[in-house]
């Protein structure tokens, strides 16, 4: 069975340790997720995997960590203070508010396009009443940033926002990067890091929530350039897609219309995977044009050019191809295509198919008996000896050795290694493949070579 639904996903990762409610204890809090042992492993792998293929593989990207609490002006240079919004639309009598544009989607009336008018009318001729059966009132919007102050006096001047994108953290860094690192166009900017949104309706897991990861790249280019930078942007994200195992088969491009472009953009397509709650968007590349360093050269002095050498060093605002990366739909993307079931009856195991690269545990060690101290000694040399090289080893002695296998197939281990009683004769385990189910015999001295090779 390949086709998994979201009650599936959602129980194996609170049962196994991937993710949690946030605040759990007390009730939760809408659109908040806390990941537990296993999930966390998983996004630092991802994270790192990411890091490795956009950052350090890479002659023309450097890294930055930007701070999430920014000058409240770049909030307002980069248009979200005045823009970022969603249609929000309230029930007169509960007061519930819902987003405007899913109100009218859930009723198969398609938003793209509409203005605020346009769907307060649609709402009105289609006699669209809220979930308690209410009338609803006029379409507005709401900004989605967080906004706080900083340090004691709460006055105008004291206001800040919880970053709603990682990526004006590198705009208003790119001088600081082009004066330390003298790097030539084209060159690109990478972050990983926490965004905050204030969704009106949360939902779909990890999909829709309040404070969320993203993996962002600000590509700078020559102008003329772009189309090209544009195209070899779409085979690096499928390369991307295709390291992390998620199948091209699920994924589907979305050009984006000229009326719904984000203010920032000419071009924006979107990836789009099939989710077990539908076809909904996992990843964007957008063109945004010098519109970024144009407003805050404008709104700061500061000059953010490159100078061409090659052009009798005149200056160029570099225009700017974006990739961006949604850290926790990357995650939800991966578990539900690496989730499987297979068997029937008491044969019936749960197996999630990730790459060894990015699965939570490498390996799993076990000895045969628990209760036979020469078999677990023995396993426990196997199981330090491997966690030296590999990092992420578990160990696991409950239960029988097909329950073991059962729980490690689960989480996605890709193998499982286990200490018999042949192994005190002769020095060799059995390495059973998640995959396959099938196992090898082989010698504890070649156990690393082999498994290394698995992983590369
Ligand atoms: N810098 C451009 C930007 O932020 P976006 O399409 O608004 O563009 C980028 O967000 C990515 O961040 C999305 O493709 C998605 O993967 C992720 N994302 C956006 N909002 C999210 C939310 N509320 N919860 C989880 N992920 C989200």
């Amino acid at each position: 069975m390949e086709n998994v639904s979201m009650e599936q996903l959602i129980s194996l990762c609170k049962r196994r340790g991937f993710i949690f409610q946030g605040s759990e204890i007390y009730g939760g809090l809408a659109g908040t997720w806390d990941y537990g042992p296993l999930g966390s492993e998983l996004k630092r792998n991802i994270q790192n995997a990411w890091w490795k293929m956009f950052v350090t593989d890479r002659e023309d990207m450097y890294g930055v960590d930007a701070a999430i609490l920014m000058n409240q002006n770049v909030w307002k240079a980069s248009g979200h203070v005045a823009g970022f919004t969603d249609p929000l639309v309230e029930d007169l009598v509960t007061k519930k508010r819902y987003r405007a544009d899913h109100v009218l989607e859930e009723k198969n009336i398609d938003p793209k396009g509409m203005d605020l008018e346009a769907m307060s009318k649609a709402i009105v001729d289609n006699n669209i009443k809220s979930p308690d059966g209410n009338a609803f009132g006029e379409v507005r919007t709401f900004n989605m940033m967080f906004q706080t102050n900083i340090g004691a006096i709460q006055d105008e001047t004291s206001v800040s926002y919880l970053r709603p994108e990682t990526a004006q953290g590198m705009f208003v860094n790119f001088k600081n990067v082009v004066d330390s690192m003298h790097p030539k166009l084209p060159f690109g900017l990478g972050q990983i890091g926490k965004a905050f949104r204030n969704e009106i309706a949360p939902r779909d897991f990890v999909f829709r929530s309040r404070e969320f990861e993203q993996m962002e790249i600000e590509y700078f280019v020559k102008e003329e350039d772009w189309k090209g930078r544009f195209s070899d942007w779409i085979g690096a994200m499928y390369g991307w897609m295709d390291f992390v195992g998620i199948p091209r088969s699920k994924v589907h491009e979305l050009e984006v219309a000229p009326e719904d472009l984000a203010h920032y953009s000419k071009r924006t397509m979107d990836f789009e995977f099939d989710f077990p709650f539908g076809k909904k968007e996992l990843y964007g590349l957008a063109y945004r044009t010098n519109f970024d360093l144009n407003n805050h050269a404008e709104a700061s002095k500061a000059g953010l050019y490159v100078v061409d050498d090659e052009n009798g060093g005149t200056k160029v605002v570099p225009h700017c191809i974006e990739p961006t990366f949604g850290l926790d739909r990357t995650i939800l993307a991966v578990l539900a295509s690496a989730y499987h079931e297979e068997g029937e009856g008491d044969d019936k195991r749960v197996v999630l198919k990730l790459k060894p690269t990015i699965a939570p545990y490498k390996v799993c060690v076990s000895p045969l008996l628990k209760n036979k101290p020469d078999l677990v000694d023995k396993a426990r040399v196997v199981y330090s000896g491997l966690k030296k090289v590999f990092g992420n080893v578990t160990w696991d002695d409950n239960g029988n050795i097909g329950k073991r296998y059962r729980r490690q197939d689960e989480i996605g281990t890709p193998y499982c290694i286990t200490v018999d009683f042949d192994t005190l004769e002769n020095d060799t385990v059995t390495v059973r493949d998640r995959d396959t189910a099938t196992q090898d015999r082989v010698a504890i001295a070649d156990l690393q070579p082999f498994l290394a090779e698995k992983f590369s």
